[in-house]
């Protein structure tokens, strides 16, 4: 089988082995944090100065993380694969960029920008950045956020990507537990659309029966291992 339209859909597993924690796995960050404060547009009226610390502290991780051998698979599918390859990722980080992605969608918006909540302007998140920093659009101050989309909230580009999972012929999700809507549904939507459907994880996740097939173990040794199989055209 060779496939000419590839969705691939990441998770924070992708960035389990370049050091940043997952959400729901051992120690995972959810356990150390209470979302509902930190990740909720509710938290961010009651208290937008620990919001603003938590993503700040979150941003401070980044500093000294890089792309994992699974980045760079991925990416080179992305330059060496024939037809067309986007990757959505429900990660706020910057790591596919990195690793030299760029058909790529952050649906739940980036960790490195911040967002306007009065005119919904974003850009790149500076360290002098606050919440009283004054909006250079609408020249609002007191409604600066960090750009990502939290509980509650509707995710980015969800037009742009239905749209792709309607059309592909291959669905990839790779390091994400399919806990969280509406990622955790593109599976159902892919194979809808008459698409062959895989999961590359460490362990089963919530969704793994509704695959045609998956690979468990860590993302730096299956991914390239996938991509290669995909690359050879025995796929
Ligand atoms: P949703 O209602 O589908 O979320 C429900 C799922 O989110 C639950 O199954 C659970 O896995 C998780 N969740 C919700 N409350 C939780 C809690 N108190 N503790 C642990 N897990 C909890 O999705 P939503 O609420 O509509 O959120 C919209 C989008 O925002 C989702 O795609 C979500 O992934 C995203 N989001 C992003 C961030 C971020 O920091 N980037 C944080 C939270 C949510
Ligand atoms: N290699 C492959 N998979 C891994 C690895 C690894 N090294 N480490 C962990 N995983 C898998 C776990 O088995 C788990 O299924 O990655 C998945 C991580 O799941 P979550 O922690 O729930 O992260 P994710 O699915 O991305 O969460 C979805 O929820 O809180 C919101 O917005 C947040 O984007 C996040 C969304
Ligand atoms: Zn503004």
């Amino acid at each position: 089988m060779s496939f000419e339209r590839i969705v691939i859909l990441t998770g924070a597993g992708l960035s389990a082995e370049s050091g940043l924690g997952t959400f729901r796995g051992k120690d995972g960050l959810w356990d150390a944090y209470n979302v509902e404060e930190l990740a909720t547009p509710e938290g961010f009226a009651r208290n937008p100065t620990k919001v603003h610390d938590f993503y700040n502290m979150r941003r401070g991780w980044l500093a000294d993380v890089r792309p994992n051998a699974a980045h760079f698979a991925l990416a080179k599918l992305e330059r060496e694969h024939g037809g067309e390859v986007l990757t959505v990722t429900q990660n706020i980080d910057p790591l596919h960029e990195d690793a030299g992605c760029s058909s790529l969608i952050h649906m739940h918006g980036e960790l490195a920008r911040a967002l306007c909540a009065a005119c919904g302007a974003s850009r790149p998140w500076t360290e002098d950045l606050s919440l009283a920093t004054g909006c250079p659009a609408c020249g609002e101050s007191g409604y600066m956020r960090p750009d990502v989309v939290w509980f509650g909230e509707m995710p980015r580009e969800m037009e742009r990507i239905y749209a792709a999972l309607g059309a592909c012929d291959l669905f990839v999700a790779i390091g994400t537990s399919g806990t969280v809507y509406p990622a955790a549904g593109f599976v159902a939507e892919a194979h809808r659309a008459g698409a062959h459907t895989v999961e590359l994880n460490l362990e089963p996740s919530e969704g793994a029966t509704l695959f045609a097939e998956t690979h468990y173990g860590s993302a730096t040794e299956i991914v390239p291992a996938y991509v290669e199989s995909l690359l050879q055209g025995g796929r």
